[in-house]
């Protein structure tokens, strides 16, 4: 969508979809309070949503008949608060590092909840894998052997896996085994005896199609077939995450990506538009999930849930975006305003280490908003303005594009990016200049006042 703009011709908005839960955040008063108290950026989490979208998830295996489990895979967001909902709910955690095990462990989750994945695990990370019963999705030969050794050695037996496969038509992917890979690891599983339990296979597709994880996930069944005939447990596959999320209305969406122009963004900045995030899906979330389960694979004559059944197969997921869904936003305060004739650059008290789609070639395009102390600022003025980091690198600008906001931005407003829990907060946050890394505040409770704690205590 465009809207007129007296001095620039037209300048593109991207309204992410109206949240009133987010809303009534911004016209609490709260936000204003807390980045005085901060003295910098922060973050505000919302973990209700997380709740409703795994019970969401949940819902669409019931539904379906379908025997599942769900890991949230903890890379998308590191606050200790999705662990506690995790071990509160029983669900799963996805993790992929040692000190991501800890975290879950140390937040009340149970080790045979979690599934290890990433490629070419540390030695470190596999001991305390099979140590705490996880399960481990083995990316290659190697890593295999590795984990048949410190089972066989360590006295703790067995060691859980899934074989990671290599999607078929992403096979320049750098993650997962290929057919004759696969073939290969599960003989060594079974020469392995008792010293490693397979339980099945897994892949991690990229893109958000649901058709492909469908196509893929009934390859798997079948690979569990071979692998039971073979004296293997094999009766789970996990077909990953990417699960999409809707950020914005199809109108708004496909009317931004037609108007856009490197005329729109400060310095001219140009970005392909296949390197931004789709921020309109017609089918996301547990959606997308019920769309995977009902798609026939090609050549069979049912949809992949009654394939599930019929095999008794479990399906494992590790959505991480997908939980996060309206789950956070991030909160800067205005801090100079600049006039470059016919737009402002806006420089806030944090950088775009904050928003992590500035460092992949892309730029988070969900339009920020504008609080003053008095409320969300409105108005039928257009005052263009790009987003600039307290920082002295050139190209650290938290949105290259020109954001068309309703009043003229001033020291001491805020700027809140919406929906941000997901991979955009803290993927890539640094002490950047001696700056603290922004806090997250948890809101509990919305009704009334909102209700504020820290997702973690300060250290002592
Ligand atoms: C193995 C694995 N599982 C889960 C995920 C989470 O994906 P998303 O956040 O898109 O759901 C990823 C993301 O790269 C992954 O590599």
């Amino acid at each position: 969508m465009a809207v007129s703009d007296p001095r620039t011709a037209t300048v593109p908005t991207l309204p992410a979809h109206a949240d009133p839960d987010t809303g009534r955040v911004l016209d609490s008063g709260l936000l204003h309070e807390l980045s005085h108290a901060f003295g910098g950026p922060f973050h505000f989490l919302l973990p209700h949503r997380f709740d409703a979208h795994l019970a969401a998830f949940r819902a669409a295996l019931r539904d379906a008949g379908v025997e599942g489990r769900v890991y949230y895979a903890k890379k998308a967001n590191k606050a200790a608060v999705w662990m506690e909902r995790c071990a509160a709910h029983g669900a799963g955690v996805d993790v992929a590092s040692a000190p991501e095990l800890r975290e879950a462990l140390g937040h009340g989750v149970r080790g045979e909840s979690i599934v290890v994945t990433g490629p070419a695990k540390s030695d470190e990370l596999l001991r305390l894998a099979v140590l705490q019963g996880c399960l481990i999705a083995v990316d290659a030969l190697d890593e295999l052997d590795l984990l048949i050794t410190l089972a066989l050695t360590g006295g703790v037996r067995p060691a859980r896996l899934l074989l990671r496969r290599l999607p078929p038509a992403q096979r320049h992917s750098r993650f997962g085994m290929d057919a004759a890979e696969v073939a290969a690891a599960m003989d060594r599983c079974v020469t392995a005896g008792d010293a490693v339990r397979m339980e099945g296979f897994s892949f991690h597709l990229s893109g958000y199609a649901t058709r492909p994880r469908a196509a893929l996930a009934a390859e798997l069944v079948d690979l569990c077939l071979r692998a039971r005939v073979l004296g293997l447990q094999a009766d789970r596959i996990s077909i990953g995450g990417g699960f999409a999320v809707d950020y914005s209305s199809a109108e708004d969406w496909h009317g931004f990506l037609a108007d856009q122009r490197p005329e729109h963004y400060h310095a001219r900045k140009a970005f392909r538009t296949g390197d931004f995030y789709p921020y309109h899906s017609p089918v996301a979330g547990a959606d997308a999930l019920r769309a995977v389960l009902a798609a026939v694979p090609e050549g069979g004559r049912a949809g992949l849930a009654a394939r599930l059944r019929e095999t008794g197969t479990l399906l494992m997921m590790e959505p991480g975006r997908a939980l996060l869904d309206r789950a956070g936003a991030s909160v800067f305060r205005v801090q100079g305003v600049k006039d470059r004739g016919g737009y402002r650059i806006v420089t806030v008290d944090g950088t775009s280490l904050s928003l992590s789609e500035q460092w992949f070639n892309s730029e988070y395009l969900p339009d920020p908003y504008l609080v003053t102390p008095a409320g969300r600022a409105g108005g039928s003025e257009i005052h263009p303005a790009c987003v600039a980091g307290a920082s002295c690198l050139e190209s650290d600008l938290l949105t290259w594009r020109k954001v068309p906001f309703p009043a003229r931005p001033r020291v001491g407003d805020l700027l809140v990016y919406p929906n941000t829990a997901g991979y955009q907060m803290d993927s890539n946050e640094s002490p950047f200049h001696d700056l603290p890394l922004p806090p997250k505040v948890v809101l509990d409770r919305l009704d009334g006042r909102p209700r504020w704690r820290l997702d973690r205590r300060p250290a002592c």
